[in-house]
């Protein structure tokens, strides 16, 4: 456990400066302080939620008393005259007088990896049965999805519907207007190009709602018909590669929204307006939407930014296409495969009629499969 050397009470009670077992000294504010406060009057010792608000916290606010003993740091706040612990643990896992660790635009938290081709031999793979019985294995698999926004799953039941059950294993199923699920094999009359035999360009799916689905599972029932293969592309990669080779049009892209739209179905007319490359307000490469087929006419960027825009637009599009990015694998009835679908884009390659394909897909989010894996990581922690 962290142990303090010393606390300093700064600015006339408006922060204190603590120097942690490491020597590291960081400062916090009194009203960061206050309000972060794990007290029973603050937070709930039930389920951990704040109790007050900000407005019950008097903009006076400042820190009068400060000691140290034991692991804790005691603070007595005025005008309110109230003596509150804190853990110092916490204290420095929460600190943010911190240099910046990232300063340029299109950073990415630290457990994500990007990849391009090479990642072929090192795809996450589960097996279904361990997974479900396993929770390590499920876990295992989690990371790997959490790292690379993308997992193979094996083994799993051919029968229609097998993929809710990928779906239970970390989380639940998004419906849209496509249904619970969707049925992805040759039609006569399609409604979508995606249950024709034509390939398709690497997307993401369904850029026109807001927020997209953050997570498609693809679960094959059969797949003996030539060609057919599934691929998949790191869409921060390709990202990160247009930000080396032209940050003046990665910039465009991340700057000014692009539109999306689709009106294919009865009483149905989706819209959004999202960059194509999307960035926190710090910098943190956040998501990517690409998709060809559901790009509406892009009227958010000013005239004279317009030419660029599109080249960089095409520039992306051919490090997309580019062989040297892609991992492709042909599933096998009772395999699947899971994309985080703000990342990862997807594609077939065309297929013949001879023999039959047959997959089925639904969306999921993608925040429950990281609780899940969060608590199963708290779990363990507190096991240990
Ligand atoms: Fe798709």
């Amino acid at each position: 456990m962290a142990r303090a050397a010393e606390v300093e009470i700064l600015e006339g009670g408006g922060s204190v400066a603590v120097t942690f077992a490491n020597g590291e000294t960081c400062r916090f504010h009194a009203v960061w302080l206050r309000d972060n406060a794990w007290d029973d009057k603050t937070r709930s010792p039930g389920n951990g939620q704040r109790l007050i608000t900000l407005g019950e916290i008097p903009r006076t606010i400042s820190v009068v008393s400060a000691t140290l003993a034991g692991g804790q740091m005691q603070l007595t706040f005025a005008p309110e005259g109230r003596t509150i612990p804190y853990d110092l643990s916490w204290l420095e896992r929460h600190a943010y007088d911190r240099p910046a660790g990232h300063t340029f635009r299109g950073w990415m938290a630290e457990d994500i990896e990007t990849w391009d081709a090479g990642l072929a031999d090192g795809v996450p793979l589960g097996d279904f049965s361990a997974m479900r019985q396993e929770p390590r294995a499920l876990r295992d698999w989690l990371r790997g999805v959490r790292r690379y926004g993308f997992g193979k799953i094996t083994g799993g039941p051919i029968e229609s519907g097998a993929l809710f059950d990928v779906v239970a294993l970390f989380g639940y199923v998004r419906e849209t207007n496509y249904g619970r699920h969707f049925e992805v094999r040759t039609e006569v009359n399609p409604s979508n190009l995606a249950y024709t035999g034509l390939g398709l360009q690497a997307h993401t799916d369904n850029p026109y709602r807001d927020p997209v689905p953050t997570v498609q599972v693809l679960y094959c029932l059969e797949n003996s018909a030539e060609g057919g293969e599934n691929m998949v592309v790191d869409g921060f990669r390709a990202a990160e590669r247009l930000r080396d080779e032209d940050p003046h049009g990665f910039d465009l892209l991340t700057r000014y929204c692009a539109r999306f739209e689709y009106a294919g179905g009865s009483g149905v007319c989706l819209r959004s307006r999202r960059p194509m490359i999307e960035l926190a307000p710090d910098g943190e490469l956040v998501a990517v939407r690409f998709n060809n087929r559901s790009a509406a006419a892009i009227t958010d960027v000013p005239y004279e930014h317009m030419a660029g825009y599109y080249a960089a637009y095409r520039r992306l599009g051919e490090i997309i296409d580019d062989p040297a990015m892609e991992v492709s694998f042909k599933l096998s009835p009772g395999e699947s495969f899971l994309v985080d679908n703000t990342r990862v884009l997807h594609a077939r390659k065309g297929y013949s009629g001879a023999g039959s394909r047959w997959l089925q897909g639904c969306y999921a989010d993608k925040d429950g499969l990281l609780s899940t894996l969060a608590a199963m990581d708290l779990k363990d922690r507190e096991a240990a």
